[in-house]
Parts: structure tokens; C-alpha cells; sequence
């Protein structure tokens, strides 16, 4: 099959999950429009995609705020400060935002070292952790869970430090069979344009602790509320209603949408891990390994880690002029600590540079082949010239 006729299987694929529930966004939209109210302090579309969000979690409450990065913000504001120079832990693949937020909080950033599922276990976590540590956050990355969760979970309650789960991209992903962010003390979701749900900016945060639930509401600008003591102001985190009515539809329709990516995200792991050169297929194939099982993925996509950045690279490069999207963490990304400014570096175990990862359309079953021929053709990594990691 010539590539003209190839790419044209992406003429049909929906890699904007959003727009499949574009008709019952709007008709909720409609409403919120006509009446005037865009936003208001706990407005019925906010107040329902909190308790929604919190029942799917299965915690007590929930705090809808315009951004992940602004409920991180706030939570660390509002988490209360034990030392003048408290410590807390950053994994090294998340997002520039994530240590930004611990250093605007008065805290000292100290980056835990990533595995080859992208995050850290406890024997990377343990070795960083003193008396100065109160907060480890730990995010569930590409729509797959931490696979050492529960461990890291154990360990921290009982060294009385505070877990909190960065859960940004992680809608649809679960651990145990239970979605993640049910774990920490606090777990926090975006609802920016690439997530599962997808508003454009927007997040939230849930936890099941009711005094730190008044304390975000109250410090994040719902001015029913009295701030709690020494709480140093009040500011505007808070989520509109429009963000709200769209996000409404979108976890309503999560399940479906995860079992919808799941047969081609199934058919995609089968093809990569018979690629010679794929050192190793993320989420593995149902059964090989029981956390980065493709049932407790989002769906959403399928990661590869390759011999070098070379090849990672020039991989890369086929899938953007294929029109495939995908993720290669090359030079700069802001997803990596090393990028990011004013924190230290730490020793990595992993190169990321070696690891990319594909999306898995929304796409009619008759052209799964179509699509997977189309990724078969981009990895043909021998056709491409010769290495130059
Ligand atoms: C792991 C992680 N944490 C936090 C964020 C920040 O989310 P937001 O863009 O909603 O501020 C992102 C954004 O992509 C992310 O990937």
C-alpha cells in the first residue's frame, strides 16, 4: 500500500476524544449560556462534576479548580508546613508545573529517579527521604498506574509523610481494579486538551480529608467560606461552570471510552513486541505483568523503549510526517527534570530519550489493519539509514 493511501485511515481516526461527546456538551453548554451563569461560587455544574468526580474515586469530597497545576498550588498551600525547610519528593518524568508548584510553596524540590515504567519505586523514594521530607507526589504517567502505588503508599503512612498522587493523566487508569488517586491523601486530575476528559485547562483535586476540603475551597476563593487560621489569603483557583458542563459528558462517558481504545490498544502491544528492535512494550500484553497490565491502562496509548535515542528519534520523525500522534521525549521536553530550572539534577536510570509512546485512535474496527500497517511501516527502523545515536 502506498503512504498516500496508508495516512488516509487517519482521515477517520479520533484522537480528540473530547469531540465524542460533543452533542451532550452542548446541549449542557446551551443551558449554561443562556442563563448567564458562565460562573459562579459552587455553581450547580461545578458542585456536580465535584461530587461526581469524588463517587468515582470513591473520596470524600472534591475540589474543581482551573487548572492541575493551580490545584497543586493550592493544595500545598493549604497542606500546613511542619519545617521551615520541608522537603518534598518530585518524580523525574511529570511536568515543569510540578516542582514549580513545591518551590512557590516555600519547599525544597528533591527529584526521585525514574524507572523504565516511568516512574519511581520505594528504592528510589526511600534513600531521599529525612526528617525535612513531608510530601512525596507520585504520578501515574501515559494512562498507566505507578506500579509500585501500594507499596509507596504503606511506607509513607507509616513514616507519617503525605502522598499525593498526580493523577493529570491519569482518567481511566486503574490500579487493583480501583481508579487511581484513591491512594494519597490528596489526588489531582487536569482536564487540559489532551487528557481523558478535556476542557481545555482545568483540574481537581479529591481527598477525604473534610478540614483540608473547607481549606481549599476557602483559599482557592469560595468566599462562603471562612478562611482557616494562618491561612496567608484567598485567592482565585476556582473552575467555571462552562469548564464544568463540558467535563460533565466526558466522565460519563470514560468506560466506554476506555473499553472503545482497548481491542485496537490490544491489537497495537501484539504488533511492537514482535518488533526486533523494541526492548520492551508498555502496558504489556493482559497477564504478563499483573501493574502494567493493559487492563489497568486508560487505553489511550501504547509506549516502546528503543536501543537508542537514534532510533527513538528517527521513529519519531516517520509518525509526525505519517500525521501519528505520539510522544518522544527528546531535547528540552518539559515533562523531564532535567529541564527544568532552578531544581537539582538527579541521576537517571533511564534514558528517556530511548522511550516514545503511541496514541491509540477512536477508529471503526474494519480499519484496525489499515492503522496498524501504518505503524508497522513507520517502525521499519533498518529502512532508515544508519544509526547515529
Ligand atoms: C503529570 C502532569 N502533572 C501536572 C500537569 C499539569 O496539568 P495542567 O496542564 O492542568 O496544569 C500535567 C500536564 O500535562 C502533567 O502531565
Amino acid at each position: 500500500m502506498d503512504t498516500a493511501a496508508q495516512t488516509r485511515v487517519l482521515d477517520e481516526a479520533v484522537y480528540q476524544y473530547s469531540t465524542l461527546t460533543a452533542a451532550d456538551q452542548l446541549e449542557r453548554l446551551t443551558k449554561v449560556v443562556s442563563s448567564g451563569a458562565l460562573g459562579a461560587i459552587a455553581g450547580d455544574h461545578v458542585r456536580e462534576f465535584e461530587q461526581q468526580v469524588a463517587g468515582y474515586l470513591g473520596r470524600q469530597g472534591a475540589v474543581a479548580t482551573s487548572s492541575a497545576s493551580a490545584a497543586l498550588e493550592l493544595l500545598l498551600r493549604c497542606l500546613s508546613q511542619r519545617e521551615a525547610a520541608e522537603r518534598v519528593v518530585v518524580p523525574e518524568v511529570c511536568w515543569i508545573s510540578v516542582p514549580t508548584a513545591v518551590l512557590r510553596s516555600g519547599r525544597t524540590p528533591v527529584i526521585a529517579p525514574a524507572t523504565s515504567d516511568l516512574t519511581p519505586h520505594w528504592e528510589q523514594i526511600e534513600p531521599l527521604l529525612d526528617e525535612r521530607t513531608t510530601v512525596v507526589i507520585l504520578a501515574h504517567l501515559r494512562g498507566r498506574p505507578a506500579p509500585d502505588t501500594q507499596r509507596i503508599t504503606d511506607e509513607l503512612a507509616q513514616r507519617g509523610v503525605t502522598l499525593i498522587e498526580d493523577c493529570a493523566q491519569g482518567w481511566g487508569t486503574t490500579l487493583d481494579k480501583q481508579p487511581v488517586g484513591g491512594r494519597g491523601v490528596a489526588a489531582v486530575f487536569s482536564t487540559e486538551t489532551h487528557k481523558l476528559v478535556a476542557t481545555g485547562e482545568g483540574g481537581i483535586i479529591a481527598t477525604d480529608d473534610s478540614h483540608l476540603l473547607d481549606g481549599l475551597r476557602a483559599v482557592g476563593g469560595n468566599t462562603r467560606i471562612a478562611l482557616p487560621e494562618n491561612a496567608g489569603g484567598r485567592g482565585n483557583d476556582r473552575m467555571s461552570e462552562i469548564t464544568a458542563a463540558s467535563a460533565l459528558p466526558q466522565l460519563t462517558h470514560l468506560n466506554a471510552l476506555r473499553q472503545t481504545l482497548r481491542p485496537l490498544q490490544d491489537k497495537l502491544i501484539g504488533l511492537l513486541q514482535d518488533v526486533p528492535e523494541v526492548r520492551s512494550v508498555l502496558p504489556t500484553a493482559i497477564g504478563k505483568s499483573p501493574n502494567l497490565d493493559a487492563e489497568e491502562s486508560n487505553g489511550s496509548l501504547v509506549g516502546v523503549w528503543l536501543p537508542t535515542p537514534g532510533h527513538a528519534n528517527r521513529v519519531a520523525d516517520h509518525l509526525f510526517r505519517l500525521g501519528v500522534r505520539h510522544w518522544w521525549p527528546g531535547p528540552g521536553d518539559p515533562h523531564l527534570a532535567m529541564n527544568w530550572p532552578g531544581t537539582p539534577s538527579t541521576a537517571s536510570l533511564v534514558d528517556m530519550a530511548c522511550y516514545l509512546d503511541i496514541q491509540v485512535p477512536v477508529l471503526d474496527e474494519s480499519r484496525h489493519p489499515a492503522f496498524l500497517d501504518l505503524i508497522r511501516s513507520a517502525l521499519r527502523l533498518d529502512n532508515h539509514g544508519s544509526e547515529s545515536a
